[in-house]
């Protein structure tokens, strides 16, 4: 009897290298990231039909305020065309779409888009979608911490489980797979708290790239990894 693949509850996607993949091609990086949405519909739907039940996309870290001024604009632009065309799509599957990071320092716009977004798909339970926007995982920590300060907890009354309920989205559960694109190995301040014990996917294709083909290469290679999280026998 042939083995049911073991697929990730959560996954998270760390969608990089628009910017390389629009130079190779003498566009602009604004065009790159404009590229770096024409996948993401499919690879979503995919998600959803193999029953995964949490999906983090990052698409804009704190860090990425550094950028140059017309970059950031037009990543916003961006965002928010997607977020009006691809919310009412995902509504219609049952997915649930959620804000994960910081909302002070948005512009007012994205905060609106946020929030019909938010009130849209509220009730849905298909799929959690979370997208990291003016995320920080250091962030999210700090911020946890000041209000359980706030709340007055004393020392003793603070284990995981109780800083967890603290974070942006206290329902979100560990990351089981990381998927990072565009050739970087590392986290880049996504989820640090929520990867302690991730499984991690690195390919050197670049984000505009990233077919369902390539997804599926990620989840089966996901499937083959051994999971102990410190004992001894694997655990699903
Ligand atoms: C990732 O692509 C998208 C964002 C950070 C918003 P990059 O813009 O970082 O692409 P590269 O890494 O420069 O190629
Ligand atoms: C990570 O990519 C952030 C997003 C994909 C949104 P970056 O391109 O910003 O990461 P670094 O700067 O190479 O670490
Ligand atoms: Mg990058």
């Amino acid at each position: 009897m042939q083995q049911k693949k073991l697929i990730p509850n959560h996954i998270a996607i760390i969608m990089d290298g628009n910017g390389r993949w629009a130079e190779q091609r003498g566009l602009t990086r604004v065009e790159g990231h404009r590229a770096g949405v024409r996948h993401i519909h499919s690879l979503i739907r995919h998600l959803y039909t193999r029953g995964v039940k949490y999906v983090t996309l990052y698409a804009f870290s704190t860090e990425n305020w550094r950028r140059p001024e017309d970059e950031v604009n037009g990543i916003f632009r961006i965002l928010h065309d997607v977020t009006v065309s691809e919310s009412k799509k995902l509504n219609k599957y049952g997915i649930c779409i959620r804000h994960l990071g910081s909302l002070e320092g948005l512009p007012e716009d994205t905060k609106e888009d946020i929030k019909k977004a938010d009130e849209l798909t509220a009730g849905n339970t298909g799929m959690t979608l979370s997208v990291a926007l003016n995320y920080g995982g250091r962030a999210e920590i700090i911020e946890a911490v000041r209000r359980i300060v706030t709340a007055g907890l004393n020392p003793g009354e603070i284990n995981e489980k109780v800083l967890q309920s603290y974070l942006y989205i206290p329902e979100l559960p560990d990351v089981d797979l990381v998927i990072r694109t565009g050739g970087e190995m590392r986290i880049s301040n996504l989820l640090i708290w929520q990867t302690a014990y991730s499984e991690y996917y690195f390919t050197p294709v670049l984000w505009p790239d990233f077919s369902v083909a390539e997804l599926k290469k990620a989840l089966s290679e996901f499937s083959r990894r051994k999971r102990r999280f410190g004992g001894l026998n694997q655990k699903a």
